[in-house]
């Protein structure tokens, strides 16, 4: 696990560089509209997203300079989807990243203004990418499909819409939630690269992101339950206050934990198929379904 820590560091310390030369450059008119973005961008998380994909790129051989403005997209597309996600008409936040939520600090309409604008500018990075070739514009595509309204917001609209509470719950409705709100953000990072790689090693790649995806998001509904606010750095024991359809709702801690177990072992079958040094992935699995954080 030494190795692994270093690693993750590793990665995520070329892509903080990035992100800090893109924050030093950005300013908006009005300011408050930077400094929105640059408040929920800057607080930190685990970039597990970023360090996928750069990991992805080292496993098929892509240059990191290549993946980085996709990665940044990602990042902005998942931190505007948090800001979103806080608001008082959806899950009503205080907190995240361990800092007070966007809007406590920037008002509502800032804070809306802030994610669209984080939406936005990750297009923008996309676009700019997509004259160097093919495979530029398929991950751009890739991204937009994985957000969009087939991807992280068809999961956020079902979540709430599930949450309201007036129709029988299901565990096809429970994956859709999951694989959608949670899962896309975390295919994208590992198809984007695929594309830049021309689809090298895709389908048995794509397996692992999914289950991986999956994983990721029992972990997170684990964690509201039995982790604490230094740790997550926000808020615990939402998901029951708002009446959320959670693995944990649905199968108990212990059910959720044993699933959780079995998404794991299905994240290192897959990796089993794929050629190349796999290491950190198998240890970033371990990582997820053991974490704190
Ligand atoms: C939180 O994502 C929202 C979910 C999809 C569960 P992360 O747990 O990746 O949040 P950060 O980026 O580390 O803050
Ligand atoms: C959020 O899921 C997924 C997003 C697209 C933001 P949750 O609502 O469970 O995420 P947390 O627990 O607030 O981070
Ligand atoms: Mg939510
Ligand atoms: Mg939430
Ligand atoms: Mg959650």
């Amino acid at each position: 696990m030494h190795d692994f820590q270093e690693r993750y560091q590793a990665y995520l310390s070329v892509f903080n560089g990035y992100l800090a030369e893109y924050m030093d450059n950005l300013s908006t008119k009005p300011s408050v509209l930077g400094e929105a973005m640059k408040y929920s961008l800057s607080a930190g998380g685990k970039r597990i997203r970023p360090v996928l994909a750069l990991a992805t790129a080292e496993l098929l051989s892509v240059p990191s300079k290549e993946v980085l403005p996709f990665a940044l997209a990602l990042e902005m597309i998942h931190t505007y989807s948090l800001i979103h996600d806080d608001l008082p008409a959806m899950d009503d936040d205080d907190f995240r990243r361990g800092k007070p939520s966007n809007h406590k600090v920037f008002g509502e309409a800032n804070a809306i203004l802030a994610g669209d604008a984080l939406l936005n500018t990750a297009y923008e990075i996309c676009f700019n990418q997509c004259r160097k070739g093919d495979g530029y514009v398929r991950a751009a595509q890739i991204l937009c499909e994985c957000a969009g309204i087939d991807g992280m917001i068809a999961g956020q609209v079902a979540d709430l819409s599930f949450s309201s509470g007036d129709k029988p719950l299901t565990q096809d409705d429970l994956l859709f939630i999951h694989e959608h709100k949670t899962g896309k953000l975390l295919l994208a990072p590992v198809a984007m690269v695929c594309a830049l790689a021309d689809d090298r090693e895709y389908f048995k790649l794509e397996k692992f992101a999914k289950a991986f995806g999956l994983l990721f998001q029992i972990t997170d509904d684990i964690l509201d339950v039995v982790g604490d606010f230094e740790g997550m750095g926000k808020s615990i024991g939402k998901d029951v206050a708002e009446g959320k359809l959670t693995f944990v709702k649905l199968y108990g801690l212990e059910g959720a934990g044993a699933r959780a177990d079995l998404l794991a072992a299905e994240c290192k079958a897959y990796l089993e198929g794929i050629e190349g040094e796999k290491t950190f992935f198998s240890d970033l699995v371990d990582y997820v379904r053991n974490r704190r954080n």
